[in-house]
């Protein structure tokens, strides 16, 4: 393997991860010299009784200045200002996330406000890389979801409605103080989301394995955490309550996050995030169905690398079958396998392609006639700067056409002479 003439490599966020993990935060909050804090959550996981859980294991130790429940999936500036001038009234010193990405994003957002202003200040000016100056309050981040890695990751997004565009943050202070990985937190979530949010952690681990910013670093957090997802994905589903399980998707997603946050990822996430721009398509369901066909597609330029991820992502058996030459197909091969076992574990939830996703309404998820309106989406997105392979517009059809019918983009290679 060629070793990068030069890379940076970054993770200073302790990660707590195991059972009873939440109650180690009085402590780590008071080692920062906090003890009033602010709670974000959402309504699904104040539903599930997990933000009960978090606020009752710390009420006696930490004041709770203030609880917010109703963080929604794409939250806004205004979400934001209005969040950061509720934490200033209530006199709170940190925050504390319960939740998926959006959440974890939306502290981070309100951080930035109460952190470099007075809670007023506009939110866009920061918006970008390195514009952050100082250390932020501190920051706790739960995530109840196995997947977005923004727990460790120094990149927040929210959404500016007015715009109608996603703005992205992107500082080393936007690192939360600590990642806490406590496997009660995922216990309740859904198959259909414990499989796509998954997916959605395979993918940053395959792509930051695969793209041009590679390195052995980021290599050795995401090779482990492909082997964790696939040790352990379809067996959650069976199970719901394995903690062991459960916490090793946790750990998987924090690895994954960790790899990308220092490599970056590629073509996957570019026509991804067209789609859930498009679409409105969940993040993580639109990595499942891509992430065999951007593989496919970087092939030729991938063929090493990938071929690597065969024995985390398949197993020895699998690995010990299959000749050297056939290994990265191999790779995207299984991950069509995985997709296609996900399909039946979730009684059909996940879905294998574009064309069979529908709307709780019956209609087309992704219909046909948006397919130029998400290219065009695809080639100003700045994740495929780090794509191994160039790729132009008739490149985005190419693939979003073989996802959409979930049509293989390869065949099995022939022994070479
Ligand atoms: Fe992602």
């Amino acid at each position: 393997m060629d070793l990068p003439s030069y890379y940076e490599f970054l993770n200073p966020v302790p990660v707590i991860a195991g059972t009873a993990a939440i109650e180690t935060i009085p402590a780590l909050l008071i080692r920062l010299d906090a003890r009033r804090v602010m709670v974000l959550s959402d309504t699904g996981v104040n539903r599930a009784g997990l933000l009960g859980m978090v606020t009752g294991l710390l009420k006696d130790q930490l004041e709770i200045g203030a609880v917010v429940d109703d963080i929604p999936p794409d939250s806004d500036l205004k979400m934001v200002g209005t969040l950061a001038l509720a934490y200033q009234q209530a006199g709170c010193q940190a925050l504390i996330a319960v939740g998926g990405g959006s959440v974890l994003d939306t502290a981070k957002a309100v951080n930035i406000l109460v952190s470099e202003g007075n809670g007023d200040a506009d939110l866009r000016q920061f918006c970008g890389h390195g514009k952050l100056q100082r250390p932020l309050k501190p920051m706790i981040a739960i995530p109840t979801t196995a997947g977005t890695g923004s727990e460790v990751t120094p990149i927040a997004v929210v959404k500016d409605h007015a715009a109608q565009r996603k703005l992205a943050f992107s500082s080393q202070f936007l690192l939360p103080d600590a990642a806490i990985l406590d496997p009660r937190m995922t216990l309740t979530l859904p198959g259909h989301i414990t499989a796509a949010t998954a997916m959605d952690a395979l993918a940053h681990a395959m792509e930051a394995y695969t793209c041009l910013g590679k390195n052995p670093l980021s290599d050795t957090h995401a090779s482990t955490a492909v082997r964790l997802i696939s040790e352990n994905l379809l067996r959650v589903l069976r199970e719901p309550d394995h903690k062991p399980g459960r916490l090793a998707l946790a750990m998987a997603a924090t690895l994954a996050g960790t790899a990308f946050a220092n490599s970056m990822v590629g073509n996957v996430h570019t026509i991804g995030h067209a789609v859930g721009a498009v679409c409105g398509v969940p993040h993580g369901i639109c990595m499942a169905i891509l992430l065999p066909y951007g593989l496919a597609y970087n092939l030729p330029k991938t063929a090493e690398a990938l071929g690597e991820l065969l024995l985390p992502l398949a197993g020895a058996e699998v690995y010990a079958a299959t000749p050297a030459y056939a290994h990265a197909y191999k790779v995207i091969e299984s991950v069509h396998r995985l997709n296609q076992a996900l399909h039946e574990a979730t009684g059909g939830r996940h879905p294998r392609c574009f064309g069979e996703l529908t709307k709780s309404d019956g209609t087309t998820w992704v219909p046909q006639t948006l397919v130029d309106e998400i290219a065009d989406a695809a080639m100003s997105d700045a994740s495929q700067i780090f794509n191994p392979e160039a790729m132009d517009r008739d490149d985005m059809l190419k693939i979003l056409s073989a996802a959409w019918e979930g049509r293989a983009l390869l065949q099995p290679p022939l022994m070479p002479l």
